[in-house]
């Protein structure tokens, strides 16, 4: 396993049972519904995911999905967003820089496709949401909905 970042284009047994492990143990109530979705999203969905890998097994992973019209009012009709629905960095590995290159390989993907806005629910914990906000994301309501305008040109 070539360690670093790598985009997911297929889903293997090896790889969901590593994703499920690294959920499993950071947020165990979101675990089961990987095995429901993350294959056909990632495979027949289109949407758009990236490992870091360690020297052996991952250690985080991102996915999400690029809408194709704002999913929420009073924004640019004409504005490209972007999902990001799952940030999972393994417990053991925290605090490392995971999170952080495994959004920006995401955000860069999205802005080279012509995405102008990411959004996302963060999870309701300070973790979640201090990361976020270090990472520039602004609240957008009380349901820890958040966003992030992109540079298309660089960040
Ligand atoms: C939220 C989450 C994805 C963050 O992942 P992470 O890899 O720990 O995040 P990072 O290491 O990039 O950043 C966390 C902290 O480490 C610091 N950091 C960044 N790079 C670093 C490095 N090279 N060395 C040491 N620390 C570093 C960051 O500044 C940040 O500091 P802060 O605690 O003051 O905010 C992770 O905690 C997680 O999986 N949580 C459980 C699931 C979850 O809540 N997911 C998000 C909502 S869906």
């Amino acid at each position: 396993m070539k360690p670093g970042i790598e985009r997911v284009i297929s889903v293997n047994m090896n790889l969901l049972r590593d994703c499920y492990y690294i959920v499993d143990q950071t947020r165990p109530g979101d675990a089961m519904a990987l095995y429901a979705t993350l294959r056909d999203d990632v495979e027949k969905r289109g949407h758009i995911m990236f490992v870091f890998n360690g020297a052996v097994f991952p250690l985080g992973f991102i996915k999400g999905q690029i809408l194709r019209r704002p999913d929420f009012k009073n924004d640019a009709q004409s504005l490209i967003q972007a999902k990001a629905d799952m940030l999972y960095v393994d417990k053991k590995y925290q605090n490392n820089g995971i999170g952080q290159s495994l959004l920006r390989a995401y955000e860069d993907y999205c802005a080279q496709n012509g995405v102008g806005q990411i959004v996302l629910y963060s999870a309701p914990t300070q973790q979640a949401l201090r990361f976020y906000a270090k990472n520039g994301y602004e609240c957008v309501n009380n349901n820890y909905l958040m966003r992030r305008n992109l540079n298309l040109h660089g960040r």
